[in-house]
């Protein structure tokens, strides 16, 4: 028996939405669309009911907020953006972000259909039946690698920047986080890029957080809450903060691999910031709880009663 049930909903609506999505999936393809004006009608649609002009001559301030060009977003302050490529997706990632937060946004048949066509339009690549539920969060966009059939549950966060590529059948659940970049412990703008990869039929389970540069192979699955900082092998269950492999699934191994942690080196990273050409800093290591604490100690000043006290 399949765990999900095929449903429908009456064939009026059916109709309209499907016509409404061929409709934008052909504006989309034309070259000659001006994206932002189309996003700019179609959130003042959804959002508000009405035609733009009419919204910005009752409310200029909501109007204002549907167009792309009046709004920015966190991913277009980073050096490492391509301007050109963002410029491109921006109007549809604001499209993506504000539709979600619209009735059809919340609906299973209309919502998933919607965002299937906008990935065909934002992502580097995307497979058949791309599943995703609302309020998932991209970087870029651009930097999505998306094979068949892989579905991304509510409120997953999706940090492309230094790409992630995600193949067939992969599933991401609610509250997930998955990155492409890092940050060096000493210079905040020391920014590292790594590709990020999930492998065929991989899992990334409730609330996990899945670091730069970790390669997730075939079959593998991350537990709820991990922090996965590197390679988990095909097949493997790694658990906890840092995640480690405590189990396999018990199941013949595969024919071959898409991806094996074993056999594929992660990516090594790029620098993204030209005023840190150098290998990133390594830290201080201590394996010492002792030393740890001491050094905790030496860092903070001794500190009396008398500093607590309410300054007069
Ligand atoms: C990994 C997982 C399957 C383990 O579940 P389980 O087989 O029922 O595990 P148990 O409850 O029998 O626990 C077995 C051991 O693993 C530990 N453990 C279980 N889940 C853990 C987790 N998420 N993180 C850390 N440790 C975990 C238990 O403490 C226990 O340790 P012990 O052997 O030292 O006592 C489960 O934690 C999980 O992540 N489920 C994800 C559900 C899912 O698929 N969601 C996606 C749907 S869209």
């Amino acid at each position: 028996m399949p765990w999900l049930r095929a449903l429908s909903i009456p064939h009026h609506a059916q109709s309209e939405f499907s016509s409404l999505l061929r409709d934008l999936d052909a504006q989309l393809r034309d070259p000659t669309t001006d994206r932002n004006v189309l996003v700019r009608d179609l959130l003042a649609q959804f959002l508000y009911g009405r035609s733009y002009e009419a919204l910005h001559a009752d409310a200029p301030i909501a109007a204002l907020n549907c167009d792309p060009r009046n709004v920015t977003l966190e991913a277009e302050y980073y050096e490492a953006t391509d301007p050109e490529k963002f410029a491109r997706v921006k109007p549809l990632l604001w499209l993506w972000k504000n539709f979600d937060l619209s009735p059809g946004g919340q609906s299973a048949t209309f919502g998933i259909a919607f965002r299937e066509v906008l990935a065909r339009h934002v992502f580097r690549r995307v497979g058949r039946n791309f599943k995703c539920w609302q309020h998932v969060e991209f970087s870029v966009g651009y930097n999505m690698d998306v094979g068949d059939d892989v579905v991304v549950h509510r409120h997953v966060l999706l940090d492309d920047i230094g790409g992630i590529v995600l193949h067939d059948g992969v599933s991401i659940s609610d509250y997930a986080n998955v990155y492409s970049h890092s940050h060096s412990v000493l210079d905040m703008p020391d920014v590292t890029l790594r590709t990020t990869v999930l492998g065929r039929r991989a899992r990334v389970t409730y609330h996990a957080t899945v670091l730069a540069g970790s390669v997730i192979s075939d079959d593998a699955m991350v537990a709820t809450g991990a922090l996965v900082r590197g390679p988990i092998p095909p097949h493997a269950i790694a658990m906890g903060v840092p995640a480690r492999v405590s189990r396999f699934k018990d199941r013949a191994p595969f024919e071959g691999y898409q991806v094996d942690s074993r056999r594929d080196a992660p990516d090594e990273g790029r620098k993204a910031n030209l005023d840190f050409p150098g290998p990133t800093p390594a830290q201080t290591r201590t394996s010492e709880p002792q030393a740890a604490a001491d050094h905790q100690r030496d860092q903070t000043p001794e500190r009396g009663l008398e500093d607590y006290a309410p300054k007069s």
